[in-house]
């Protein structure tokens, strides 16, 4: 069963909810009558995503792109590997990366200059949680959830070793 003993909440998800409905109506406010395509990273982003999709009024398109940069642990091994590439193009769109956490800002910085060499309008990122303390690459994100000490945390879509994705809560994970 799950070791709740393990876990502080940090985050409740009142608090989620009240802070995506403010990130969804500032990223409609900064693209006024564009179709904005969303690309979400997974796995991590999944719930982030679908709260913040339904918080964005107007035009959305989703895509799904799959990156792995952790591998089971709870420090970030710097290698960053797409494991599934977006299906269609994003040549002209207003492109929201959107992204569960931004660590090292090793990843970002990696689907940025990736991303960018395919022509969007725009790309702006979006992430549910930031921890600048750990920043190894400076990387400009345009949308933060909450800014959190340097601290592993999982639910709300985080993971430890693929647990604790479907907490409703951001909790600290004390070992
Ligand atoms: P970065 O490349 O170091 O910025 O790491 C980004 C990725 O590392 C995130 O998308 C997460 O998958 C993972 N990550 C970083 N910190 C945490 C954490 O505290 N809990 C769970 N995953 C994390
Ligand atoms: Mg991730």
């Amino acid at each position: 069963m799950t070791m709740s003993h393990n876990l502080r909440e940090l985050i409740s998800a009142e608090r989620i909810a009240a802070r995506v409905a403010e990130l969804g109506a500032q990223i409609r406010a900064d693209h006024p009558d564009q179709t904005i395509t969303v690309v979400a990273v997974l796995k991590g982003s999944f719930l982030f995503l679908a709260d913040l999709v339904r918080a964005i009024p107007g035009d959305v398109r989703i895509e799904f792109l799959g990156v792995a940069s952790y591998h089971g642990g709870t420090s970030s091994s710097g290698a960053v590997q797409i494991t599934q590439d977006l299906r269609g193009s994003i040549e002209g769109h207003s492109v929201v990366l959107v992204e569960d956490i931004v660590d090292t800002g090793l990843t970002m910085d990696y689907l940025l200059r990736t991303l960018a060499v395919r022509g969007p309008r725009s790309v702006r990122i979006a992430s549910l949680l930031d921890k600048p303390s750990n920043r190894e690459i400076d990387v400009p994100v345009d949308y933060v959830g909450f800014t959190i000490p340097d601290e592993f945390v999982v639910g709300y879509g985080l993971d430890l070793g693929e647990l604790y994705r479907n907490l409703p809560y951001v909790a600290v994970y004390v070992p």
